[in-house]
């Protein structure tokens, strides 16, 4: 399309009010492109044009910097020749499933699911079973039956805009077909590619000098994220449908009977997925799936179980970032023999000492494995693991390589029991043996006691502070980390908001720097801008807060909602100690544990991360917490339940409280709004009748949140 080229007035003549009415030009013409180029996929102006526009918007700035705006292109992240795609926000987060390695679990599982619905061994409760594909999950948005959107998923609450990559897959149609389609249809599932096609593939790239991958789910991760989607269309690329996101109309009420609509519409879905009626069904799926594995042509890692009914779904919900009604049953772990050159001693964000196993290079399920975890200094005591040994690796699904044993009759003369270091590796400071609360690590850990002082807590801090569920700096991941602090450019998280600004002081700037172009720094500076300022719950994560992971940060930042709330209760909490009405008041929250409040006085009693904090927020807002906007007669209530409940089980109870807005306590006080007493309640209704506090009955409480 022709158009005609407008002359501008020279910026050097623009009086102010000129200028200001330029900003606002210039703001809405690039939102305008971005739109295009990003969501339409459809730019009217070329890379050099929009690049001039920039450019001019950022020269009217630099001449009136106080007429800067809120809403300035150079506020905003990716240009369209960054070398990324654009951001989706998913509607309905894309979760991820929760794991069961044995009989045992999935039994378990099945029982949890029984309780949590208060229903007795006798109710029938139907579970689909169907592989577990090894691929990538991906969303696809069919708007009246069409295609019209396409992402990865990304953190689970934003993937990337893939549309003109998976437009490209054959198997997935333009259009959905046959009656009753919903206006809205977010179609979920697994982006894989086939044995055959992998070597094919593989072969093809070899004889061309291209990449070679190491496994099919590698290969189609990298088949998908091309930015040319010709590269993506001559890959063998496959689909199968097993969920949905944002649906305007439900085809059917169970699992089963949506997976069937989705394949009349004329997507393809699973040909193995079966209805189990009991625990004993559902594991005798997973052998039979188990032994055909090899000959199914794809990869799969284990077998998916979902509650059939979705009301019952809904009633179940999820845990953070898994549903209660699902569960993936995975497949044991692969195992290889190498041998163990060297244990090299890490040292963690906290400070923890971490022994890393380094091997001979091995094939483990077809990943080359070099490094695997030796957990901790008992661990390689308890098995006694030598440098030299002949040692059994194992690895299951995305977890971390581990060492499973020393094959003794194969140790090298003159070996010796492995001495673990009293002293940091990095820093030299003492470091101290001492229990390990975090599920799952075993009970002990040695600690660097050198705090900000030790440079590896200190960087592996920062790598914490720009990771993808804390500040998501684009641009800044731990590579750049590691370079800016050897060079000494980012000591502390407030100097990554400050590298800007010096940068520009600076003689020699970034981008007169190899491998660094002016863009990709520019790119990184807006990066950062994007984020001076954050949310609540992001933040709280972000400060690396021994025990303060991405589950409760949340539960801290729903509790406080805003910054200076938390900050005030935690500071109360350190300054009056253990046992105090301020530490109780943390300790209270539901969530909330005595070791996370201590870790909050610790942390609030080190001078270094209040000053640490200080710097920081003179560069950063942090935004209230956004409660999900529900709204009903007990949002914002706190409420306790005691004694025997009669209709739902006490967790479901609880976690529809919670989905209603309202915030569930273990203790009674003051504050509490509501007590539902069921049979036998003891303490907790003697309290509330003392403090005055409203009684319910469960049925007066199930007919208050109907409202
Ligand atoms: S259901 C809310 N079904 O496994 C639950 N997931 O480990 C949605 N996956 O992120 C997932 N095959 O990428 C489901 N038949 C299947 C699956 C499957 C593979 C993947 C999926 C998910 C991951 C969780």
């Amino acid at each position: 399309m022709a158009r005609k080229k407008r002359s501008l007035p020279p910026i050097d003549a623009l009086s102010a009010d000129e200028a200001a009415a330029e900003l606002a030009r210039l703001a809405a013409e690039l939102a305008r492109h971005d739109q295009l180029y990003y969501q339409s996929d459809a730019p009217e102006i070329s890379d050099a044009e929009y690049d001039e526009l920039r450019r001019r918007n950022d020269a009217v700035e630099a001449r009136f910097p106080d007429l800067v705006r809120a809403d300035s292109p150079s506020h905003r992240v990716g240009a369209p020749a960054s070398e990324t795609f654009a951001k989706v926000r998913h509607r309905v987060p894309m979760l991820s499933l929760g794991n069961a390695f044995d009989d045992e679990e999935v039994a378990e599982f099945a029982a949890r699911v029984r309780r949590f619905l208060s229903l007795t061994a006798d109710d029938p409760v139907a579970v689909t079973a169907e592989p577990k594909i090894d691929g990538l999950s991906i969303s696809i948005r069919y708007e009246k039956g069409h295609f019209v959107e396409a992402a990865t998923r990304g953190d689970g609450a934003e993937g990337e805009n893939v549309t003109a990559n998976v437009k490209t897959i054959r198997e997935i149609p333009a259009k959905l077909k046959g009656a009753k389609i919903p206006p809205v249809a977010e179609i979920r599932g697994e982006i894989y590619m086939g044995h055959a096609d992998f070597a094919a593939l593989n072969a093809a790239q070899a004889a061309s000098g291209g990449k070679v991958f190491a496994n099919p789910r590698n290969a189609a991760a990298g088949s998908l994220r091309q930015l040319d989607p010709t590269i993506t269309a001559a890959r063998p690329l496959r689909f199968f449908a097993y969920a949905w996101g944002e649906m305007s109309d439900m085809p059917a009420d169970t699992q089963q009977g949506v997976v069937e609509a989705f394949a009349r519409w004329g997507l393809p879905v699973n040909p193995l997925m079966r209805l189990c009626a009991s625990a004993d069904e559902m594991l005798a799926f997973y052998r039979e799936i188990a032994e055909r594995r090899a000959s199914l042509g794809y990869d799969i890692d284990g077998v998916v179980y979902k509650v059939n009914r979705l009301d019952y779904q809904d009633r179940l919900g999820f845990v953070s970032r898994s549903p209660r009604w699902a569960i993936a049953h995975k497949f044991p772990a692969e195992q290889a023999v190498t041998v163990l050159r060297d244990i090299e001693i890490q040292v963690g964000r906290t400070g923890a000492l971490t022994p890393v196993a380094k091997l001979v290079p091995v094939t483990v399920g077809g990943v080359v494995v070099s490094n695997a975890t030796l957990h901790n200094e008992d661990e390689i005591a308890r098995k006694d693991i030598r440098i030299g040994d002949t040692v059994v690796v194992q690895r299951a699904g995305d977890v971390i390589p581990q060492i499973v044993r020393a094959l003794v009759e194969k140790r090298p003369a003159g070996t010796k029991p492995f001495v673990f270091p009293k002293k940091c590796p990095v820093c030299g400071s003492p470091a101290v043996r001492e229990a390990d609360e975090t599920p799952g690590a075993g009970g002990v850990v040695r600690r660097c006691t050198g705090g900000l002082i030790c440079p590896a807590q200190a960087k592996e801090r920062l790598k914490h502070f720009v990771s993808r569920l804390a500040f998501d700096i684009e641009g800044l991941g731990e590579e750049k980390i590691e370079l800016f602090f050897e060079e000494g450019l980012i000591r502390r998280p407030a100097d990554i908001f400050t590298l800007e600004a010096r940068d520009k002081a600076s003689t020699a700037p970034l981008a007169e720097r190899k491998g660094f172009g002016a863009k990709s720094v520019q790119n990184l500076f807006r990066a950062i801008d994007a984020r001076r300022t954050i949310s609540l719950d992001r933040f709280i994560f972000a400060l690396g807060i021994r025990y303060v992971g991405e589950t409760t940060a949340k539960d801290l930042a729903k509790a406080f909602r805003t910054w200076d709330a938390f900050r005030s209760a935690a500071e109360a909490a350190a300054r009056e100690g253990k046992g105090s009405a301020a530490y109780n008041d943390v300790d209270d929250i539901e969530g909330i544990g005595e070791t996370v409040v201590d870790a909050l006085v610790d942390f609030y009693s080190e001078p270094h991360n209040i000053e640490a904090l200080d710097d920081l927020l003179a560069h950063v807002t942090v935004s209230p917490y956004e409660r999900t906007t529900v709204s009903s007669p007990v949002t914002g209530k706190t409420v306790v339940f005691t004694g025997k409940l009669e209709r739902v089980g006490r967790s479901e109870a609880k976690a529809q409280a919670e989905r209603l807005g309202a915030k569930v306590a273990g203790s009674v006080s003051a504050k509490t709004d509501y007590v539902i007493a069921g049979a036998d309640a003891g303490s907790k209704l003697t309290n509330a009748q003392k403090l005055g506090v409203k009684v319910l009955t469960e049925d007066e409480w199930l007919a208050l949140i109907k409202g």
